[in-house]
């Protein structure tokens, strides 16, 4: 049995990882801001998209800049994440207002957030406007992962978690134990 689902259309798509998006603004500061509607695209060139309201002080940072890193945010990094999400860098340095450490890029200028399982250093390839949002086509140029917290697997789910964004304040983490699929009948 199904009925129509009268809530948000993206509710069902959700909890979703959470990666913080930091980029280099028109006023010469970092901001940081936090998106769950993110997605790998390609992996040659490797891509992966997020979609940014245009409303984000972010949306003009990354149009100032035109690249940015893509921070893949543990589990225990919910209030920040969270709190960066509640303010706006129009408004707020969030770089001294919430402590950010930040780690120098290869490749961009914007820097990594320290305490991330992964860094992307990405540069802007694509936009396309959707409704209030902008979709950012990022190529990756490099990635970056916090020692012994990623493997063939991804991140090692005993060691860190990550940060699946639910609805509002509610987060989630992946359960740990790994689900084996059957190999389909007559395949080696
Ligand atoms: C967990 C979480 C995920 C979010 N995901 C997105 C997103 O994918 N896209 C978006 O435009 N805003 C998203 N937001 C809202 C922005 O992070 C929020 O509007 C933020 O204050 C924008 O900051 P800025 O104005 O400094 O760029 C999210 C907020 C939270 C807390």
């Amino acid at each position: 049995m199904y009925a129509e689902y009268k809530g948000k259309f993206y509710r069902p798509l959700h909890p979703r990882p959470t990666v913080v998006v930091v980029s280099k603004c028109p006023d010469g500061k970092i901001n940081a801001m936090p998106a769950s509607w993110n997605t790998p695209v390609s992996e040659e060139p490797p891509t992966i998209a997020v979609a940014v309201d245009r409303s984000a002080y972010t949306f003009q940072c990354l149009e100032h800049s035109g690249e940015a890193t893509i921070n893949v945010v543990p589990a225990d990094m919910a209030d920040l994440a969270y709190a960066l999400g509640s303010v706006s860098g129009r408004d707020v340095d969030k770089v001294s207002a919430f402590g950010l450490k930040l780690l120098p890029s290869d490749v961009v200028e914007a820097p990594g957030l320290d305490g991330s399982i992964a860094v992307y250093e990405a540069r802007v390839t694509a936009k396309l406007d959707i409704g209030e949002v902008r979709l950012y086509v990022f190529e990756v140029l490099k990635v970056k992962v916090a020692q012994g917290l990623v493997d063939e697997w991804g991140p090692v789910l005993d060691k860190t978690n990550l940060l699946l964004h639910g609805a509002g304040r509610v987060f989630y983490r992946v359960d740990p134990r790994k689900i084996w699929a059957k190999k389909p009948a007559g395949r080696p």
